[in-house]
């Protein structure tokens, strides 16, 4: 963590501060899945990324990129309209930034969602997942370079990077609301290009149940730095190597479009309880 990161961190925290977002305190990175949460929130502000000092520009993929401050019930919540991907040439510091914020502002936990192909055969196209433990096999890890103290040890504990309570509360809301989740581990990939035949038998093979482009690097920090935290993958593609049928993206998007108001619903509830 070079100086420079603790500078641009310390001048992006006091913008965020001076429009409310030291009240959140619970942070959410808007994945596929989530879509429809905006709607259950009263947002009471919301920032372009492009006009938040240090925040990495946005690609043009989402033009959407928005940080958004709001409440769900009584709960003061930070949310991610939008994340960035290893993919899409962002370094794992840019794509992490955020959540060395979220800590820095005061948010408590933390919750993300994302799109995984389910490898596991049990999991079926909408079906929606917590993650239990995660594979990194992506080409960085987001902590290589310096580490200054203050964010947290050189070599943090993964032994529970998923928070068992806040992960129980997911069933818990999803049990109230009629939704089932299954439990997976989730390995991440750089992608841009999906796997072939013979990664996805390695991916399986590794002790994966879905996999996808994102969330693992954030989650990293977030332990790093303290943020207990929990994520859902909304399983849009079936990855049998034996009978692998070629991605259709209007398919995926369906998918997830179709699980998203179930999510949102499930973790709005889940997060107006919080106390
Ligand atoms: N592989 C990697 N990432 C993904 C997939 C997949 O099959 N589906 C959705 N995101």
């Amino acid at each position: 963590m070079s100086h420079t990161i603790i500078q641009q961190l310390a001048e992006t925290y006091a913008y965020l501060h001076h429009h409310g977002f030291t009240e959140a305190r619970t942070g959410i990175v808007l994945g596929t899945g989530l879509g429809d949460f905006v709607q259950k929130m009263e947002v009471r502000v919301a920032i372009p990324y492009h006009d938040i000092p240090h925040f990495p520009v946005s690609t043009v993929e989402f033009h959407k990129g928005q940080l958004l401050l709001g409440t769900i019930g009584k709960q003061v919540v930070m949310a991610m309209q939008g994340r960035f991907h290893y993919y899409e040439g962002y370094s794992m510091a840019e794509i992490t930034f955020p959540i060395r914020l979220m800590k820095m502002l005061g948010v408590e936990r933390l919750l993300l969602s994302n799109a995984a192909g389910g490898m596991n055969p049990d999991f079926k196209k909408g079906d929606l997942v917590i993650l239990s433990d995660h594979i990194h096999m992506q080409t960085e890890n987001p902590l290589r370079g310096m580490n200054d103290p203050q964010f947290g040890p050189r070599f943090p504990d993964m032994s529970c990077p998923y928070d068992e309570a806040l992960s129980q509360s997911i069933h818990a809301a999803g049990a109230a609301h009629g939704v089932v989740f299954k439990t997976g581990v989730y390995v991440s990939v750089n992608g841009p290009s999906l796997e072939t035949r013979a990664e996805y038998r390695h991916l399986r093979a590794a002790g994966a149940d879905m996999v996808g482009m994102s969330t693992v690097p954030e989650v990293i920090v977030a332990n790093q730095v303290g943020l207990p935290c929990a994520a859902v993958s909304v399983i849009t593609d079936e990855c049998d190597p034996d009978h692998l049928q070629p991605v259709d993206i209007s398919d995926i998007i369906a998918v997830a479009g179709m699980a998203d108001k179930k999510l949102s619903t499930v973790l709005a509830a889940m997060v107006s309880g919080f106390a």
